[in-house]
């Protein structure tokens, strides 16, 4: 079925007008149309300010004010800075029930686009299009945008305990237990499976570490859908696109070619399981030259159980399950198969990851969440064991006054801040090799 613009443009509000005075109330939520096709990015003409108006796609989405935005954020002040990616800084704020009726008060994080970035309206535009009108569990919530004049903003879900990358990479911290890694990465295959299924299926593109944020308990979620595209419709394999992405989690067939499958994302999700298992970073230029790609390094241990024990993450110190560590090596090593079609599907990925959350041949126990969000001490319960390897951890800690894990990464206490544009000091400092890009 055709997508008809017309059914979309009466919900659209203006785009690129002035900012509208706050207390004249504008028309703030957006409603589901009766008969509701997903529409594609390419059902958009990219377009002028103007044309935006009347085809930007959008289902129960907010629309904010950027003095909404600049309240909720502290004026988008550095102690409220989360981080930064390729599209621009990122600000914690609280929305209370002031703001507007029928929105619930909440913590949120918003996206403000950096004109001098690397990405830009389009990537703003693609986020909108998909996130808000796809929805699951395993997906960030977009709440909704502002787009005013040259500013783009996003505003969506917050995600407590940040990017799986800052959790899995950042030094000074317990490291990530094994339960909550295998949970992680079911997490993620549910929420790229979602999307290959989808009724008009969508390949997600930039599946990578930090692009999964963690909810307290540890739920992943998959955002930045900046990168994301159509699958291939009727009799066509794949779309054909310019090679965009990031270094060391690209699909092989897709760098040589630009062809573009859901098996590129199978790929991907292949990196970041061994990611997970090592603890490593998909490319590392401080290891020595024939460790820096992680998936040349790994690749002939992954499917050999006697040598896994050698690449797996020391940090685990040796608290995992053999069992499941074999059967998710294996299946990262199918994932990574040269051959996309020997790459096992998402679902088939689901169906091997679920049983390995119910091993329980972890030394010394397995952890609890109890997940309450704001005493960060009571986030883990743990086994006698496994608190006498903390108490030896802590005493090698060099910030003996801090207690972990850290849910989030915004307060001063946390990092060291810049006028708002510096990482955190745990996180891996960015570099080209992490940023989504053109390849
Ligand atoms: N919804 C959110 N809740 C909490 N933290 C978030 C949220 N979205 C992003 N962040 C944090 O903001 C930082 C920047 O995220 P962003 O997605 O912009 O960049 P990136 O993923 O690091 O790089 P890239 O541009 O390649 O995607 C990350 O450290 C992430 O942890
Ligand atoms: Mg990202």
């Amino acid at each position: 079925m055709a997508v008809k613009k017309t059914v979309w443009s009466y919900m659209v509000p203006l785009c690129g007008r002035k900012e509208q005075n706050p207390e004249t109330p504008q028309k703030k939520a957006l409603s589901k149309p009766a008969s509701f096709q997903r529409l594609s990015l390419s059902d958009l003409s990219i377009p002028g300010l103007e044309d935006l108006s009347v085809s930007l796609a959008g289902s129960r989405l907010h629309v904010f004010t950027l003095l909404e935005l600049k309240v909720i954020t502290q004026n988008f002040s550095s102690s409220n800075f989360l981080g930064e990616g390729g599209f621009g800084p990122v600000h914690k704020g609280f929305i209370d029930d002031k703001l507007r009726p029928g929105l619930k008060p909440q913590p949120v994080a918003v996206k403000l686009l950096d004109p001098d970035g690397s990405q830009g309206h389009r990537e703003w535009l693609a986020e909108i299009v998909f996130l808000g009108q796809l929805r699951h569990p395993n997906l960030v919530k977009l709440i909704g945008y502002c787009c005013v004049d040259e500013h783009r903003l996003l505003v969506y879900e917050y995600m407590p305990r940040g990017s799986l990358e800052n959790q899995l990479f950042r030094r000074y911290s317990v490291s990530l237990p094994w339960s909550a890694r295998m949970k992680i990465a079911l997490g993620a295959a549910k929420g790229l499976a979602f999307l290959h299924e989808a009724e008009k299926p969508v390949i997600y593109r930039d599946f990578k570490a930090s692009n999964i944020l963690l909810d307290s308990d540890y739920t992943a979620k998959l955002s930045d859908f900046g990168l994301a595209k159509d699958g291939p419709e009727g009799e066509d394999t794949h779309v054909s696109t310019r090679v965009m992405g990031t270094q060391g989690y690209a699909a092989p067939e897709y760098l040589m070619t630009g062809h573009l499958t859901t098996m590129s994302d199978v790929y991907s999700f292949g990196v970041v399981l061994v990611e997970l298992l090592t603890g490593r970073k998909s490319v590392d230029k401080n290891r020595p030259t024939r460790e820096q790609k992680l998936t040349d390094w790994a690749r002939p241990m992954l499917n050999d159980p006697r040598r896994l024990s050698r690449i797996m993450d020391p940090r685990l110190e040796g608290q995992y399950s053999e069992k499941g560590a074999r059967k998710a090596a294996a299946l990262a090593y199918q994932c990574l198969s040269n051959r996309p079609k020997q790459r096992p599907t998402m679902r088939s990925v689901i169906e091997t990851l679920e049983p390995l959350l119910e091993y329980n041949d972890v030394l010394e126990g397995t952890f609890v969440y109890t997940a309450p969000e704001s005493d960060p001490r009571k986030e883990v319960k743990e086994t006698k064991g496994q608190q006498d390897h903390h108490r030896r951890r802590h005493s090698r800690n060099p910030h003996p006054g801090r207690r972990s894990p850290r849910p989030t990464i915004h307060s001063d206490s946390d990092a060291t801040l810049d006028h708002g544009r510096r990482r955190n000091m745990d996180d891996p400092l960015p570099s080209d090799a992490n940023r989504s890009n053109e390849l």
